[in-house]
Formats: C-alpha cells, structure tokens, sequence
C-alpha cells in the first residue's frame, strides 16, 4: 500500500481560493507515531514520539466579523461559530477540533480575528496516529497568527490539549501536541511530560519506520482511555499511604510498587506496574537509540507491547497479530502497538532493505488471517508545525 499522498501547500492553496474566493496563509501541523512510553504521559512520565510527514493543512484568511467558517475537506462540511458565542454552538464533528482550539485560546485571553479556514488532513483519522492533535496544532497556529499574536509552541501545545480534554471531552496527555508542534526531522524526542523538556534522540540511519494499520478501532477506545487514567488516579491514591510526597505514578519505582502491592487491588496493580515500568522502559530506550543498541530496543518494545496487553489491556486482536506477524518477518528491529490502543497502528523498525518483503507479507498475512486489507507506510521523521511556504510555480 502506497503512503497516502501527502498534500502540497500550492494544492491547500488552490482549493482554499476554489472555495472562499481568496489567497490564503497556509500552515501545516505533522502527526506522529510514538516509539516506546504508551500511557505515561498523563502520569507525568516519559515519551518518545516521532513527528511523521503526513500532516493537517489550514489555509487562512481573516474576515470583517468575528466568525469562523471552517470547511472541513475530511468530512466534506462547513461549519460556523461566533467567536462570542462559542459556547452555544451546536457542536459538529467535522469542526469540533478547531473550534475547541478556538474556544481555550479565546478563554486563555487571546483575542482572535475572524477567519475562512479550509482544512486537509494527510494523517488517517481515527488511525492512532493523532489527526486529531495535529488539526489542533494546525488550526491553532493558523488562528494565532491570523490575529498577530505570538505564543511559545509549548504554549501552544498545552492550550491545544485543554482544548481536546474540556472541549471535546477527551481526557488526552499532552504527547501528541508537543510532538505536532516541536517534532525534529530524523530525530524522536524523548520528553519528560513533567516539566516539558525534551531531548532530541536520533533514529537509527540503517532503519525505515513502518506503520501498519490494523483497520480496525474499536468503539470502547474513548471510554476506556478515561477509565485508565482514572484507574492510575486511584492507584496514586492508595499509594499515598506508602509514600505521601508522590503526586503522579511517575514518582514511583518498580521497586517501591512491588514492596507495597498488598495496598493495591490486582487490576489497579496490574495498571500501575505498566505505566511504572514503561517509564523504565522509555528511558531505556532512549540510551539504546543513543547508543545504536538495537537488541536492547527491540526486546523493550516486546516488553511494552506485552505490558500493554497483559497489565493495560488496552491491545486487542488485531494488534497483537500485527505485531505476532512482523516479529516473524527478515529485518525487523522492533514491534509494538502505538498510541491509545483498542485498534489503530503498529509501530515496527525495519532494515532498509527489508521494508519491501515486509510490506508485502505483513499486507498477505494479515489480510489472510483476518479478512482485512491493512494500510502501511513507511514513514519519515518530520519537522513540527509550521507556516508553509508556497514555491513560486505553486502559487495559484
Ligand atoms: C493518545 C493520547 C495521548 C497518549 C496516548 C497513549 O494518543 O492522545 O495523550 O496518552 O494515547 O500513550
């Protein structure tokens, strides 16, 4: 399966005049895959995503009034708000994204121009690879310069993600947004989700990154991500009895957890001993990255999808088949589910010269073994957010 066609800014560009009649500013916003540290990120641990090229596109106009038209070209729908009565706009899924960002930017006292918006996206929605973040990131950089105003990325990211937590409702940590706005190409990072420093870490020149899609989300995703988090709440709260000082599971050693597990009931064990021991995982895999150590990343991304499955549960069938599949395959430095789980993709690191072989009998034995035809790409680490330039034969 070919990589979905990445959008240009000179095509954003067109279709933006096609539509609302006028030349528009452009910006672009990446998705991401995230290597290792899956659920961490709201319990104040560590990540390590990589922003990929496939990306949101907004091209923006500002307007006379206070509205926002959005077009959204996913969903093939227009959607409009007044920026001063965001609140009782009637909320639609093909805008909700935009408007939230517009809502918790207008809330954090920045006051925003009305604008045309028309908006693409590269990254397949509902694929875990984060369309959403990056519609986020997008929407806000395209609103924020619109009205000339200028905010630090990790601002931007943290508002984008109150925008998606009380907007939307969905109670997300903030990876996906810090790596939409401040991915490296050629590089992950390797986050602390505590105090928000990050540290590039190189990939490995000798391999590509493979995503393979499973096809499949299951509809408890949404629910379940919220029950987690709630399940990891209460866990700190009954280890607070051991250990008062701790405000997050990232304040906790395998150690200290297995010397107190007589304070936990079994299932908000089983949760707390993936997050603390992911957290172990991220940091070291981040020294094996450094270090080129490859069979010390490939055993800790065993080890994370196991501990996804078997203590998060938060894997399902197809997932673990798609990781069973590629571990079998010529080549394969690393496999694990990425992102919030119950469907979605796979990340695996494959040899240069094995991603055609593997492309092709990953696609063959899955779709045997379940029917579904997969879509996987390869994928390159990108750059985060940025306003795109139009080269000069582009220009509409
Ligand atoms: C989703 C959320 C992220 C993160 C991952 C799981 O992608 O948006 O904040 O929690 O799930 O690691």
């Amino acid at each position: 399966m070919p990589n979905p066609r990445p959008h240009t800014p000179g095509e954003i560009a067109q279709k933006f005049s096609a539509h609302f009649r006028k030349k528009p500013e452009i910006y672009r916003a990446p998705g991401r895959v995230n290597l290792i540290g899956e659920h961490t990120d709201y319990n104040d641990g560590f990540v390590l995503p990589v922003a990929v090229d496939l990306s949101c596109w907004v091209g923006v106009t500002p307007r006379q009034d206070r509205k926002l038209v959005i077009y959204a070209e996913n969903y093939s729908d227009q959607a409009e708000v007044d920026l001063d009565a965001i609140g009782s706009w009637q909320k639609k899924p093909s805008a909700v994204y935009p408007v939230g960002v517009a809502w918790s930017l207008e809330q954090a006292g920045h006051r925003l121009k009305g604008c045309d918006l028309y908006i693409a996206g590269d990254v397949p929605m509902g694929s875990g690879l984060s369309s959403s973040a990056s519609i986020e990131v997008a929407t806000a950089l395209a609103l924020l310069e619109t009205a000339g105003i200028q905010l630090d990325r990790t601002k931007v990211a943290l508002l984008c993600q109150q925008a998606e937590n009380e907007f939307v409702g969905a109670r997300c940590g903030i990876m996906d947004q810090f790596i939409s706005c401040h991915g490296k190409a050629e590089h992950a990072l390797l986050l602390d989700c505590r105090s928000l420093h990050a540290r590039a870490i190189p990939l490995p020149s000798d391999a590509a990154l493979v995503v393979c899609n499973t096809m499949v989300k299951h509809n408890l995703a949404a629910n379940e991500y919220n029950n987690r988090r709630a399940e990891c709440e209460e866990g700190v709260q009954l280890l607070k009895k051991a250990f008062p000082a701790i405000a997050a599971l990232r304040d906790v050693t395998s150690a200290q957890l297995e010397q107190h597990r007589q304070l936990l009931p079994g299932k908000i064990y089983r949760r707390c001993r993936h997050v603390v021991t992911e957290n172990e995982r991220v940091l070291h895999a981040a020294a094996a990255f450094e270090k080129g150590d490859q069979l010390t990343i490939a055993r800790l991304m065993a080890d994370s999808h196991t501990s996804l499955r078997d203590d998060y549960e938060v894997s399902c069938q197809e997932l673990d088949l798609m990781v069973e599949i590629a571990v079998s395959q010529k080549g394969v430095l690393g496999a694990r589910m990425t992102g919030g789980g119950f469907g979605g993709c796979t990340v695996n690191l494959v040899e240069h010269a094995a991603v055609e072989p593997f492309v092709l009998s990953v696609g063959r034995e899955y779709q045997q073994r379940t029917g579904l035809k997969p879509d996987i790409y390869s994928l390159e680490a990108a750059q985060g957010a940025e306003a795109a330039v139009l080269v000069p034969n582009e220009r509409c």
